[in-house]
């Protein structure tokens, strides 16, 4: 990209303002050692979150619940803490701007989610945002200037569909959909302190984003299994989620004979297991899941009548995606013509993969190479905001590794020194990428 000659004037300026040798920013630039961020503070943010929407079954944070404001508030103290200073966008984000030194450039977004599954755990989604508001506490602290605007970003309902980050490029939701906490998106925005009736202030421009960067845990075991400490992502699946109705008959338990029955439970568990068997019949990564399955009446001696479900099927490749959905519903036609039961078919989410930028995966390793981590390069079979924002700009993702590979669990774990490599990662990467975007 060319520079008008006077911004390149001002910038040169602005820069020559900081005596070098001084300036951190120009320490890096020669290779001195890479800057550190307090992975203590973080660390300690993390413990003291574990209390936050915590059962007897897990942490349970799920967007809207009062569990989810709980764990914003303290989200919002802990931006203040580090010295920023937290607005909620219309979409019901929340957002801090560092500024830059040149206030033309396109921002540099970092972040992640603080919301959960049912029954999840501390670490996915807290580690990315608070390590995203650790490494700006660094900046802040240690005096280090960026060239572009640094914006700290708390996704809003990321485990319910990316919802925060749909809504800041502009992505189609539904806002009558109903999230886990039993209320509607529509409902939900407003009560986090968004404002539906002005969702378009919330989308980030085309060209408004210089680049996007994520720190998560991994999820899967590939990290651990192999003992590398940081994942430098390759790409994030697409995914879509469907939700199917079957409808059968309610009819008396003992008195129906077999032949006659219109038994939805029969009918998901056949589609359940040719769900398992159409994934599983050619190579590759995809996956394909019947998560919640609720019949009704749901008694012992009731034919069920009705069964709602849920399928979430995941790929790299959207036209795979694509494919093994149409297979599915087909799947169900054939299952419900067999099994006189009708599978009604809707689709609550998509979202499309998204490949990470070759010059983003660069800084990383380059910035974990200069810390002495070790990197891998992987795939991530977990839907994350960031496969949004790479529809705004290069996007790229930091891993750190989940202890025996568990993740939505209780027993989800990340240890407190991967936790402090990763926001390390994170903080010389958006050095790096402010050194080199825009250049
Ligand atoms: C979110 O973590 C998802 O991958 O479903
Ligand atoms: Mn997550
Ligand atoms: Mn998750």
């Amino acid at each position: 990209m060319t520079q008008p000659r006077r911004d390149f004037l001002a910038q040169a300026a602005a820069i020559a303002a900081v005596p070098l040798g001084l300036d951190p920013l120009f320490r890096a630039v020669r290779g001195a050692p890479p800057l550190r961020a307090d992975g203590a503070w973080v660390n300690a943010a993390l413990a003291r979150f574990s209390d936050v929407g915590r059962t007897p079954s897990g942490i349970n944070r799920v967007a809207y619940s009062d569990a989810d404001l709980a764990g914003r508030a303290f989200t919002l103290d802990l931006f203040r803490d580090a010295g920023l200073t937290p607005r909620i966008d219309a979409a019901g984000n929340i957002v801090a701007r560092v500024p830059g030194r040149d206030a033309r450039l396109p921002a540099i977004v970092i972040g992640s989610h603080v919301d959960s599954v049912t029954d999840g755990g501390n670490f996915d989604g807290p580690v990315g945002t608070f390590g995203a508001i650790g490494a700006a506490r660094a900046l802040l602290a240690q005096r280090v200037p960026l060239r572009h605007p640094l914006d700290v970003v708390c996704w809003q309902n990321e485990e319910g569909g990316t919802i925060g980050s749909k809504l800041a490029v502009g992505e189609p939701v539904d806002l009558d959909g109903v999230a886990r906490s039993g209320r509607t998106v529509r409902e939900g925005i407003g009560r986090i302190g968004g404002d539906v009736s002005r969702l378009a202030e919330a989308v980030r421009p085309a060209g408004s984003v210089a680049c996007y960067l994520e720190l998560h845990i991994e999820q899967g075991g590939t990290l651990d299994r192999s003992g590398t400490p940081i994942g430098v992502v390759l790409g994030i699946v697409g995914l879509k989620w469907f939700e199917v109705t079957i409808e059968g008959f309610a009819n008396h338990a003992g008195a129906t004979p077999m032949d006659q029955r219109q038994d939805a439970v029969l009918a998901a568990a056949k589609f359940t297991v040719a769900v398992n068997d159409a994934i599983r019949s050619e190579p590759g990564r995809q996956v394909a899941t019947v998560g919640r399955v609720v019949a009704s009446p749901n008694t012992r001696n009731v034919i069920a009548g009705q069964v709602q479900l849920t399928v979430d099927l995941r790929d790299l490749d959207a036209a795979k995606v694509a494919r093994f959905a149409t297979r599915f519903e087909q799947l169900g036609r054939e299952i419900g013509a067999a099994t006189s039961t009708t599978f009604t078919f809707r689709e609550a989410t998509s979202s499309r993969p998204a490949m990470a930028d070759p010059r983003v995966m660069g800084w990383i390793e380059s910035s974990a190479g200069a810390l002495g981590l070790s990197t891998q390069r992987l795939p991530s079979g977990a839907g994350h905001d960031a496969q949004e924002m790479a529809q705004r700009g290069p996007m790229g993702m930091i891993f750190i590794p989940s202890v025996g590979g568990i993740s939505h669990s209780p027993r989800e774990f990340s240890r407190p020194q991967d936790v402090a490599n990763g926001v390390d990662v994170l903080l010389n990467t958006i050095v790096a990428a402010d050194r080199a975007l825009d250049a």
